[in-house]
């Protein structure tokens, strides 16, 4: 069967679109489709391959997926939100092989979301956590996941409290790896899921022009300094054409915010919410020392705080998100995290959606799982 023949037998059986399985004429080198996946800008890690096994690509931010990845993991989580509607909320696609996350940070819905992404898409799940594990007796970073690799995974999703560890977990192994979130680096996934959300809610298109959120005002408010979603949601907000303002007291701003792709900074968020079509909340990462950035919590909320005063002043179609886990009181008043308007839950959903879109583009290479594998519920 052709790529192409393969490609419309999957789409006519399962509805899910896999224009991504197969390597498209404009789809660049040979490099950058070996492996099945026309997504650029997920890394290849230094490491050599085997003979068999195409070019394991990574995730490890957004600036390396770049706007066209961007624009074909939404479009491929837009079929597998629509998988996750079916009463049978699962696909083979991923059948035989098996995804691990490696954490070494607390987690409650990243890691959730990953395994559900994995499982919905029927693969087998390993899950480590580093305070139960061998870390707590010396190993290193690289020992641990050259082990885990050994015992036979397809995909390690790491999250790390350093900045840069994902990348150096994928200079050691030959099989994808997925960043989940490094120390104030990134967290890509999130991003993906945010923009997925943000769209759906607006009613934008995600097959329309690449610039799904043009002219679109952006305001992310709170603990921009020790945060990696800020980064990685400013990016991709930005590349797919909004205009990010970042507002938060100057001591939680990154030491250069110029340089990111930004519209305006701010330090009045009344000020920055004039106009403003989103606002994205963020938590004071207390576990990263912010609270020594503040002079009282009951100042930062009335400042920078989404309170019930402010979210009534707020014209009715103003989004509000959310990455969570949200601190009530803090950065998020209960009247506003309870809103309609407040997407949480969608971004909750959104993140199962691009993550199951992810591990499938990074994993569906052509030896094992492709088109042809996607047929009805398992
Ligand atoms: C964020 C994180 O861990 O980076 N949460 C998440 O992954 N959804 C944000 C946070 O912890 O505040």
């Amino acid at each position: 069967m052709t790529a192409a023949s393969r490609q419309d037998a999957a789409v006519a059986r399962t509805g899910i679109a896999t224009s991504a399985l197969v390597p498209s004429a404009n789809a660049g080198s040979p490099e950058e489709t070996r492996g099945g996946s026309a997504v650029r800008g997920m890394s290849a890690p230094a490491a050599a391959n085997g003979p068999t096994r195409g070019a394991p690509r990574s995730l490890l931010d957004i600036e390396g997926l770049g706007r066209d990845g961007i624009v074909e993991v939404l479009r491929l989580a837009e079929s597998f939100a629509e998988v996750a509607r079916r009463p049978i909320p699962k696909v083979p696609a991923l059948r035989g092989r098996t995804v691990v996350s490696l954490f070494f940070e607390d987690s409650t819905r990243t890691r959730l979301s990953f395994e559900t992404a994995a499982k919905r898409l029927s693969a087998d799940v390993m899950s480590f956590q580093a305070s139960a594990s061998s870390i707590k007796k010396g190993e290193s970073l690289r020992d641990t996941a050259l082990t885990i690799q050994a015992m036979g995974v397809d995909a390690i999703v790491v999250r790390h409290p350093s900045a840069g560890a994902p990348a150096r977990v994928a200079s050691w192994v030959d099989v994808p790896v997925v960043n989940a979130g490094d120390g104030w680096h990134a967290h890509p996934t999130q991003a993906l899921a945010d923009c997925f959300a943000l769209c759906g809610a607006l009613g934008r298109p995600l097959d329309g022009g690449a610039e799904m959120l043009a002219g679109i005002k952006a305001v992310i408010v709170g603990d921009i300094r020790h945060s990696r979603v800020a980064r990685s949601v400013t990016q991709a907000f930005s590349l797919l054409g909004a205009a990010v303002t970042l507002a938060a007291p100057r001591s939680l701003l990154p030491p250069a915010p110029e340089t990111w792709p930004v519209a305006e900074v701010s330090h009045d968020l009344d000020d920055a919410l004039r106009g403003a079509d989103v606002v994205y909340v963020l938590r004071l990462q207390a576990e990263r020392g912010a609270g020594a950035y503040v002079p009282s919590l009951r100042e930062y909320s009335a400042r920078y705080g989404i309170t019930a005063a402010r979210a009534s002043s707020l014209a009715p179609e103003v989004r509000i998100m959310h990455p969570g886990p949200m601190v009530r009181g803090v950065e998020i008043s209960s009247e506003a995290a309870d809103l309609d308007r407040c997407l949480v839950d969608d971004q909750v959903r959104a993140g199962i959606a691009v993550r199951m879109a992810v591990l499938f583009l990074l994993l569906s290479s052509g030896d094992g799982a492709s088109g042809a594998e996607l047929g009805g519920h398992d």
